[in-house]
């Protein structure tokens, strides 16, 4: 099966960026996990930092996705677009933070994200790339 790993808005810095929040690994070490949790399955693992290119690629996971992933980063807390298009999805959504938003600023506690999403895993760091892709597996055998 094929798990696609969608990344928002500045994940590109990780490492760099606040690590005291969002961890000193970075994306090329997450990608890593991923793929190594993922087995058999094959990963394909994105970062842009524009909204329509998150668009695209959802839409795209329509025919080729048999779960999605996916760290909307700040995009999450503003993009009706990024709803609109995860609820097209029949495959399970999971939505990802590094941070658990719900402990931070006001403005994060709002995700567009969520409602559309099958469940969220938040506040486990880089090791929440790892469960997410046990959650996505696991949702996947549950369908088959
Ligand atoms: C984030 C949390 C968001 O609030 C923030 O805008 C990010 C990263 C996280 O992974 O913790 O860019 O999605």
């Amino acid at each position: 099966s094929v798990i696609y790993v969608l990344n928002g808005p500045n994940l590109n810095l990780l490492g760099a960026r606040e690590p005291e929040i969002y961890g000193r690994d970075t994306l090329a070490d997450i990608e890593q996990r991923c793929l190594t949790a993922a087995g058999d399955a094959r990963i394909v693992f994105r970062q842009t930092n524009h909204e329509g290119v998150l668009v695209d690629w959802i839409q795209e996971a329509r025919e080729k996705a048999q779960a999605l992933i996916i760290n909307p980063a700040a995009y999450g807390h503003t993009s009706v677009a990024l709803h609109d298009a995860l609820k097209t999805l029949t495959i399970p959504v999971i939505e990802l933070h590094l941070s658990n938003p719900a402990a931070r600023e006001a403005f994060r506690h709002h995700s567009y994200v969520s409602s559309a999403a099958t469940g969220v895993i938040a506040g486990f760091g880089a090791a929440g790339y790892e469960l997410a892709v046990q959650a996505a597996l696991t949702k996947v055998r549950e369908r088959a």
